[in-house]
């Protein structure tokens, strides 16, 4: 069963009213029963300030015959509540004897609990002694009290209390379910919005202006989530068309050539150079569906997995001097700062490192030197290739690593250069846990990536 915060909610009040019922019933219980008990004693203090003083008058035997007849006539039918003379002379004894075991110096204040076989709840006694007087020898004189009304009374109350606190429990759980239910009225309109934003317009949001506040942090991050949607989506919907357009050119001109080829030429020469151009055209479409695959690998989580210790100096040195012509056609020249050794895939460092030399060499200042740094502790290194040249605007410096994108459309799609070198360095960088990077500044601009060393820990 799903969980609902109504019921949660409901479920909560009544267990806050559960504790609060039972601490006050349990305060009340005992403040009643206290009451009732001090009702007992002032009842057997004042049958004895009435009868001490009678049985302390006499000393004769014979007075006791009235006597016996006024304390039976004291005692009630129901025998609520009872007498006795505890002496050693039968004569001056009343009321038959105790059930054996009593200690009567136990308590000063002469105030006992007597269990009698004939009485469903023990009776409260108060026990007075009486001086000898003359023939009188000392007496004990006890006045018993029944308190099985008393306790009638405490558990009566106590069951009133019981149920009131059920009742109450059972109508706080319906009222907060209520209650809950009607706080959470805007939750419920704001999914009934959510449900009616309409498919395939990603342009819609929520309304968040008529929400309350703490709804309103959700809706804005569902907005978010919307939004980041939205630009996933274009971004998709760019890279089908961005695809399709990169190789249709070389498509277009392969078909191109070969019918023009089928229609007129057939020297072997001819068909030799057709052959050589579609070749080139069809080494240009692989490499871009090779470089595609090689980002759908790394998009979905891929890692280097062909690691060794290499020195990042000597790595470097590697890729500058692969790349000797294509610096010497500017007269550019190389500068490498800093060394470590780090455990990385070399291939895939050679090759985003290829890509951003080849960029800054594209780019430099003709005879200018391109500075390679390498810096980073045992735990990281940043790569970062700066070159001088024309500063680049910041609304193209944070989209330059996405797919296809060039800061200069018109004049990129003509050339080798189809727009997914920096995407590639942001791919081998991922594959190593780390990330890319691109500043504009004083006349250099500079693109890096960094990696974590897959050796450290
Ligand atoms: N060093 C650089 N200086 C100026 N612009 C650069 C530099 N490196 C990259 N760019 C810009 O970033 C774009 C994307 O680069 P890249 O992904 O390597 O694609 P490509 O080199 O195929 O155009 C380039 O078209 C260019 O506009
Ligand atoms: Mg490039």
């Amino acid at each position: 069963m799903k969980r609902s915060i109504a019921k949660r909610l409901a479920l909560m009040f009544a267990l806050a009213v559960l504790l609060i019922m039972s601490i006050s019933a349990t305060l009340l219980r005992c403040s009643l029963k206290q009451s009732l008990d001090e009702q007992m004693q002032n009842e057997l203090v004042l049958r004895h300030s009435v009868l001490d003083p009678v049985l302390a008058k006499y000393d004769s035997p014979t007075f006791w015959v009235g006597l016996r007849q006024k304390l039976d006539g004291l005692t009630p039918a129901d025998e609520r509540v009872r007498y006795w003379i505890l002496v050693d002379n039968p004569a001056f004894s009343y009321g038959g004897a105790m059930p054996d075991g009593q200690d009567w110096s136990k308590r000063a204040d002469g105030l006992f609990t007597v269990d009698l076989p004939e009485k469903e709840r023990p009776m409260m006694v108060l026990l007075k002694t009486i001086p000898a007087m003359g023939d009188r020898p000392e007496l004990r004189f006890i006045v018993g009290l029944d308190s099985t009304p008393f306790r009638k009374t405490l558990n009566h109350f106590t069951k009133i209390l019981i149920l009131t606190s059920a009742l109450g429990i059972g109508l706080v759980a319906l009222l907060g379910y209520w209650i809950a239910r009607f706080g959470l009225g805007p939750v419920r309109r704001l999914s009934r919005q959510a449900n009616s934003l309409p498919p395939g317009d990603s342009k819609q949001r929520l309304d968040t202006e008529a929400l309350p506040g703490e709804l309103q942090e959700l809706a804005v991050s569902f907005n978010g989530a919307l939004a980041r949607q939205e630009a996933a989506w274009c971004q998709l919907e760019g890279f089908n068309a961005n695809v399709a357009h990169e190789l249709r050119t070389p498509l277009t001109n392969l078909i191109g050539q070969t019918q023009v080829a089928l229609a007129h030429g057939r020297e072997v020469g001819e068909l030799q150079d057709l052959l050589q151009s579609n070749l080139e055209e069809l080494e240009r479409m692989g490499t871009i569906v090779n470089d595609m695959l090689f980002l759908a690998g790394a998009e979905s989580g891929q890692r280097a997995t062909e690691l060794s210790d290499v020195s990042l100096y000597e790595e470097a040195s590697k890729t500058v001097e692969y790349l000797e012509p294509v610096l010497h056609d500017k007269q550019l020249g190389v500068e490498i700062q800093g060394d470590m050794r780090v455990c990385i895939d070399r291939r895939l460092f050679h090759r985003s490192l290829a890509n951003l030399i080849q960029n800054a060499a594209r780019y430099a200042v003709p005879e200018s030197t391109i500075k390679v740094s390498l810096v980073g502790d045992g735990m990281q290194v940043e790569v970062r290739v700066s070159n001088a040249g024309a500063p680049i605007d910041s609304v193209h410096l944070e989209r330059l690593f996405e797919r296809f994108y060039r800061a200069d459309a018109a004049r990129a799609r003509s050339d080798a250069h189809h727009g997914l070198g920096l995407s590639i360095v942001r791919a081998v960088a991922s594959m190593h846990g780390g990330r890319v990077f691109a500043h504009s500044e004083n006349g250099f601009n500079t693109f890096g990536f960094s990696l974590m060393n897959q050796a450290a820990p």
